[in-house]
């Protein structure tokens, strides 16, 4: 693995085992950023994206989430989609490595968060059987600004801890214990949002 990623997946790791979620900026590069954007907008304009649904019955109800998905399957993916996938991986790949988590497989979509949308206060894991671990969502917004909103917003025991949705910012916590939520925001807020499973 290159040493530059090693460094950076090892900070993200250590902050998880302490804190319960870390944070790592440029896990995509500006160019990788606009390289995924244009991903998304073809997708978007081929009307590919479909309201989430809540829960397993993908029962859509607007006043919990209003974001619009699109799963990313490996093998669907193009270009800048194959180097996002693959780099994941390889994180996946280290956080096995390293804690022992017995990681299998992974799923992944882009989310679109259209002006005012929101997702309010949740678990990711809402059932026992899903084997999500560790939930991760890498941000494709460019020149966010404070005052666009949109933060997440992470339950913790002694104190919430909010996080700004910056383009290239990869955030991963642990899917079973960390409750958050998604600020409205005066702007579409886009990500690739997925979920690392100790299941098949
Ligand atoms: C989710 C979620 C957070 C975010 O899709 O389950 O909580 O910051 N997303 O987009
Ligand atoms: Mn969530």
């Amino acid at each position: 693995m290159e040493e530059t990623w090693q460094v950076a997946f090892e900070s993200i790791i250590s902050q998880i085992l302490d804190q319960g979620y870390g944070i790592l900026d440029g896990f995509l590069s500006d160019e990788e950023i606009s390289a995924l954007n244009e991903r998304f907008l073809l997708h978007y304009q081929a009307q590919a994206f479909k309201k989430a649904g809540i829960s397993k019955s993908h029962e859509v109800v607007k006043d919990i989430r209003g974001d619009e998905i699109l799963w990313l399957e490996k093998s669907n993916a193009v270009g800048i989609e194959t180097v996002f996938l693959d780099r994941l991986e390889q994180f996946m790949g280290y956080v096995n490595y390293t804690c022992f988590l017995g990681l299998r497989s992974y799923e992944i979509h882009y989310a679109s968060y259209p002006v005012g949308t929101f997702y309010k206060r949740h678990l990711d894991k809402f059932r026992n059987d899903s084997g999500r671990k560790l939930s991760f969502i890498c941000y494709l917004n460019q020149n966010w600004q404070p005052d666009n909103g949109g933060e997440l917003v992470l339950f913790l025991p002694d104190s919430d801890k909010t996080v700004l949705p910056l383009g290239g910012r990869l955030i991963v916590f642990e899917s079973d214990k960390i409750e958050h939520e998604v600020l409205p925001a005066n702007r579409e807020r886009r990500s690739l949002t997925g979920w690392l499973r100790n299941i098949d």
